[in-house]
């Protein structure tokens, strides 16, 4: 038993955070038709600033890795200012935020990434599922083309570049996108990689991809403002871990071994409702991570008030991430503290629909 909760501030790198109730990232879709952020944005995600730590919602790093339809981009000098104005509203209201920075590789949809072809570490296509890549002309899915090596090192390059755009768009970090089916996460998946060289093979070759982008992020920030997001329970469009025991072991080693500031871990959602149909939880996961990295440990997924500071009070984690909670409830550590009744966030204003379902969630904080 610790006599933290979620309301203790806590040392996350070098920076002091008011507490730990993190808001998880978001896609919500408020973009302009060239991926620029909306102005919008600023006031949503500055009334949500008494977070511990804001995450960006999926912010993508070179274009043709847009996933879906829409996504703010954060790769030229356009989305950079948009994003400028977002961080400074949060600093205003004294926040702290990261981006998250993410690529969508084979789930790249041609028609929404102006025509590009989607990339993947394999010419594997995803066979069902909402993050496959269907054509949008034919209908049919649409088969990847696989990185050649110099093509890797080129996008290696645009998350450099991209954590150096955030750097100037003000953000305070970046958190590595490795989950929810991405780029990273296609390389980390012997189901999506059955590449033969350097990037492929064993999980060691399959994650370079992860330590290389990692690697880049840290020659920008600094190890202390660089996080990394990992769903290693994830089933989303066919994408699979058969040993996330094995693979969260070594990468929870290769993190410690660089000292980033946090490893944020989305766990299966069965604790709260059935939102993704995700297989039974498995607490080993976390357990595991724990005891191979030092630094920040955040956990995601369905969790509330009571089981969060449950999760920080048995000492299994540092800090949790709330998603739905935070969406509909902009001053939700007020509304903690305090034992109020929260919002419920409606799905239908999720991914769209401008300021409505973005703006206008009641707050009961002053
Ligand atoms: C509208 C919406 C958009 C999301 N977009 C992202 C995203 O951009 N990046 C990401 O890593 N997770 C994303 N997620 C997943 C959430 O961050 C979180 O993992 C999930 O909602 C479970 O947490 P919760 O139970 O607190 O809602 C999204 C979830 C929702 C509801």
């Amino acid at each position: 038993m610790n006599s933290k909760n979620l309301f203790s501030p806590i040392l996350l790198g070098d920076i002091e955070l008011k507490n730990r109730i993190f808001m998880s990232p978001m896609t919500r879709n408020r973009v302009d038709q060239n991926d620029v952020i909306m102005n919008i944005a600023a006031t949503y995600y500055s009334q949500r600033a008494d977070a511990g730590l804001i995450i960006s919602e999926a912010t993508y790093v070179t274009p043709g890795g847009k996933v879906r339809t829409s996504q703010p981009g954060i790769f030229n000098n356009e989305q950079i200012k948009a994003w400028k104005n977002v961080t400074d509203a949060v600093h205003e209201k004294g926040g702290v935020m990261f981006a998250q920075l993410s690529h969508s590789g084979r789930s790249a949809i041609p028609e929404y990434n102006g025509g590009l072809h989607p990339v993947a570490p394999s010419s594997i296509a995803f066979n069902s599922g909402s993050h496959g890549s269907i054509s949008e002309k034919s209908g049919a899915p649409v088969i990847p083309t696989a990185l050649s090596v110099p093509e890797i090192r080129g996008l290696i390059n645009a998350y450099r570049q991209a954590a150096e755009n955030a750097k100037a768009a003000g953000f305070d970090g970046v958190e590595l996108h490795a989950g929810n089916a991405g780029l990273v996460e296609q390389f980390l998946h012997a189901v999506s990689n059955i590449r033969t060289d350097e990037y492929g093979g064993s999980l060691e070759r399959r994650a370079k991809f992860l330590l290389d982008v990692i690697d880049e992020l840290i020659a920008v920030f600094g190890k202390s403002r660089v996080g990394l997001r990992l769903s290693p329970h994830d089933r989303l469009s066919d994408q699979y871990d058969a040993d996330p025991i094995y693979t969260t072991t070594f990468i929870a080693r290769e993190m410690d071994n660089r000292g980033i500031a946090y490893i944020n871990v989305l766990e299966p959602y069965n604790k709260f409702d059935d939102y993704i149909p995700y297989p039974k939880d498995d607490p080993e996961t976390l357990a595991n991570i724990r005891a191979h990295f030092n630094g920040v440990l955040i956990a995601n997924g369905g969790y509330h008030l009571s089981s969060g500071n449950i999760a920080i009070e048995d000492h299994l984690v540092d800090a949790i991430a709330f998603a739905r909670l935070f969406l509909a409830n902009p001053d939700l550590p007020y509304r903690f503290k305090h034992a109020l009744p929260l919002n419920q966030p409606d799905p239908r204003t999720f991914y769209g629909n401008g300021a409505e379902g973005y703006l206008d969630y009641p707050y009961l904080a002053d």
